[in-house]
């Protein structure tokens, strides 16, 4: 038994454009060894920069790289089909893409802006799960790091958010749209246990990313938030990302349906 952990199969990212969470568990796949790595954003350019980093410290990893709304479908279906031509399989599947809301209240919200945060957030997730799921489903599962445990068909990580668990001020179809996806987790996690399929959600607190700095009426919204967690500082999408590499691997063999928080504390406080 080998204790370091070990990516011998396909990882799978969207919303891995640019510098966000995605991009940051897609670095870390390939720093850790996925020697086979797929990602999707709506936004080709920032996908592009994800593509150079990994091939300027990474250049054998295999990548398939396309953008496309995971809103869509049809996008969804033909891009997964894509992985599976070019790399065979998906076997670490995280769904990550993601929009903030506008920060009004639900009597401020637009029907349209409440679809649009469910259609990506809720919805979007929900497309790319299932897909992931009925591809897993068709593959032989690869060993453990430690063969004295069963094998892995998948494992799948939804990356809701703190605020699918506490509520915050004037974020009412976000909130509801992360704590859909920890519910969508718990339930696809029943279900494909008996397969072999592991699906968790990771809940970040307040991360460093674009989301969270583009503009600094965004960034003053979210400080109060900051100052409740205990260590009263914004999270780096690298910290988000060693936790979903945790879940993907084997070394969480025992872990189902669990939505971890990684928030600096906030939600014990
Ligand atoms: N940053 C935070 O504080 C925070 C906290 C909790 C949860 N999250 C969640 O983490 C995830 C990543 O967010 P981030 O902070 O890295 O933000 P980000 O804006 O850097 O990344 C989100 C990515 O999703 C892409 N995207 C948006 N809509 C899409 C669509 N329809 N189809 C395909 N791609 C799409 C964007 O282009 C972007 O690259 C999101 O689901 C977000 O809700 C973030």
């Amino acid at each position: 038994m080998t204790y370091t952990w070990s990516f011998p199969g396909v990882a799978l990212i969207t919303g891995a454009g640019g510098t966000g969470i995605g991009a940051a568990v897609a670095k870390a796949f390939a720093a850790a060894g996925c020697g086979r790595i797929a990602i999707t954003d709506i936004n080709p350019d920032s996908l592009q920069k994800t593509k150079d980093s990994i091939l300027s410290s990474h250049p054998a990893t295999r990548l398939v790289v396309e953008a496309g709304n995971i809103a869509d479908e049809s996008f969804v279906e033909s891009f997964m089909d894509h992985v599976i031509r070019d790399l065979g399989r998906i076997d670490y599947a995280v769904n990550c893409a993601g929009v903030l809301g506008d920060g009004v209240r639900s009597t401020e919200t637009t029907t349209e802006a409440f679809d649009r945060i469910n259609n990506i957030n809720y919805r979007g997730c929900w497309l790319c799960s299932r897909t992931e799921l009925k591809h897993m489903l068709s593959q032989e599962p690869l060993p453990s790091h430690d063969p004295s445990r069963l094998p892995q068909r998948g494992a799948i990580v939804n990356i809701a958010s703190q605020l699918g668990i506490v509520g915050r001020p004037s974020a009412p179809s976000y909130c509801g749209s992360k704590a859909a996806v920890i519910a969508l987790t718990r339930s696809d996690a029943i279900d494909y246990s008996k397969d072999g399929i592991r699906v968790n959600c990771v809940c970040p607190g307040v991360i460093e990313t674009p989301m969270t700095t583009y503009n600094q009426e965004v960034t003053d919204r979210l400080r109060p938030a900051i100052e409740i967690a205990p260590m009263k500082r914004m999270g780096k999408p690298e910290e988000v990302a060693d936790t979903v590499l945790f879940l993907c691997s084997t070394f969480a063999s025992f872990v189902q349906g669990h939505a971890l928080v990684v928030d600096g504390g906030y939600i014990i406080n």
